[in-house]
């Protein structure tokens, strides 16, 4: 099992350009089953989901190929409508090859997600919309199996929560179906976008992605095409914080800064300095971040709560008293045990996160206990003083592309053993 050693502290200094989206790549590498031909992915990051999307497409008879960040999926040959366990379970968010599968195929069995390290993966806004679209389901021995013999037919879909999933789910079942189906409250996250976006270059019909109302007028098939996925919002985040824990002074490239204005507020009231230009930001760290006002994650434009442990950390170093709200997951704060192992002062009260500020961190042994829970450790051992030996990484490589040699890049000391 690899681990991250990493001596601290080290400014951080210089330039990182940021890799594509994880959470756009894995829902269009779903989408690319929809397509007659071949589908070209650039900017695809090289993260361990993307290989075990790649591996969910090769196992139901796709071609794929990966290299020099650029993915080529061949669907034509697609025979096989069931995802099993093994893959299921290497990654929860496989469900979104089901709406896609269902639409290709008429029918499509996975395994019950169940629960993940942030808690329950409840897919019961997904079940009831592809129901509503005439999908038969029956649910037994773990498996759910999904029946649409004669193709899903557009309907009125009202999400009762903006279930970024389940809105793509939605999206690439209606793509093919029968008629008109509107999302309701559907989730507006920049990523859902870029999946619409590669869907319209495949010349499917869908209008509104994001905004809450979402239409998809059914075709009756697209084509591949050649896509590049938007930069990574979180992963700008994460170096955004390494740097504002460091005192540091970096450019970020190939980033989009209007998918990132609630962060980027966020670390602008902790004292950082940011200047936005042309797919670059600025950013610089003052000698000594503040504390901020209260934070409540929410689905987008609100405060994501995937950057939740990233700020999260950044403000165990600030002066004073910071208070998260995390609104999506229920065991979203499990990576709060491993911070105070590098004296991290944090409450933690239900849904709510009391951080009182500490000048400075020690170097400790940790776990990563998930993927931005991992990352957030990064973050304090690159400020913290001494060794920090960082085990449990393959959850960070679920989502980071090279996180250890882009950190050396910018002056930190780490590698991987
Ligand atoms: C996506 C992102 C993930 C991010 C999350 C919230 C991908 C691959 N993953 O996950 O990184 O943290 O959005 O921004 O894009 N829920 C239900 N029933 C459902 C579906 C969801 O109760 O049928 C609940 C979930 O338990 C959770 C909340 O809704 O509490 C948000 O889930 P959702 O927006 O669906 O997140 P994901 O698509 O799983």
């Amino acid at each position: 099992m690899s681990k991250l050693i990493i001596n601290g502290p080290t400014r951080l200094n210089g330039e990182v350009c940021i890799q594509g989206a994880k959470n756009s790549v894995l829902p269009i590498l779903a989408a690319t089953i929809l397509c007659n031909g071949k589908s070209t992915i650039h900017n695809c990051p090289k993260l361990s989901d993307v290989n075990n999307s790649l591996n969910i497409l090769r196992y139901l008879g796709c071609k794929c190929s990966f290299k020099n960040n650029i993915a080529v999926i061949d669907s034509e040959t697609l025979h096989c409508c069931v995802v099993p366990d093994s893959l299921m379970l290497k990654m929860r968010s496989s469900i979104i090859f089901l709406g896609a599968i269902l639409g290709r195929c008429g029918s499509a069995v996975i395994t019950s997600p169940g629960g993940c390290e942030l808690g329950p993966r409840p897919i019961d806004l997904h079940i009831s919309a592809l129901k509503r679209m005439g999908a038969a389901v029956h649910e037994g021995y773990g498996r759910i199996e999904f029946n649409a013999p004669n193709g899903l037919k557009g309907t009125t879909i009202n999400l009762s929560f903006a279930s970024v999933g389940a809105t793509e789910n939605i999206i690439l079942a209606a793509v093919t179906a029968k008629g008109t189906t509107v999302i309701h409250n559907a989730a507006k996250e920049p990523e859902i976008c870029d999946m619409v976006r590669f869907l319209n270059s495949c010349g499917a019909k869908i209008y509104g992605g994001g905004t809450d109302t979402i239409t998809i007028n059914g075709v009756k098939g697209i084509s591949g095409c050649s896509h590049t996925i938007i930069p990574d919002r979180i992963v700008a985040a994460t170096y955004m914080a390494a740097t504002a824990v460091t005192g540091g002074e970096i450019l970020l490239k190939n980033v989009e800064p209007e998918h990132l204005t609630t962060i980027s507020s966020v670390f602008c009231e902790a004292g950082c300095e940011l200047k936005c230009f042309e797919g670059n930001i600025y950013f610089k760290a003052p000698e000594r971040l503040k504390n901020v006002s209260m934070i409540r994650t929410a689905v987008y434009p609100g405060f994501p709560t995937d950057a939740g442990p990233l700020v999260l950390t950044m403000l165990a170093l600030a002066r004073g008293t910071s208070v998260m709200v995390e609104n999506i997951f229920q065991n979203r704060f499990r990576y709060v045990d491993e911070l105070r192992r590098f004296g991290a002062n944090i409450r933690i009260e239900g849904k709510i996160a009391i951080v009182e500020g500490v000048s400075s961190f020690s170097a400790a042994p940790c776990k990563c206990t998930d993927l931005r829970g991992g990352a957030a450790l990064v973050v304090a051992a690159v400020a913290a003083k001494g060794t920090t030996v960082i085990s449990d990484i393959h959850h960070i490589k679920r989502g980071y592309e090279n996180i250890d040699t882009t950190l050396a890049m910018l002056g930190a000391n780490i590698n991987e053993v």
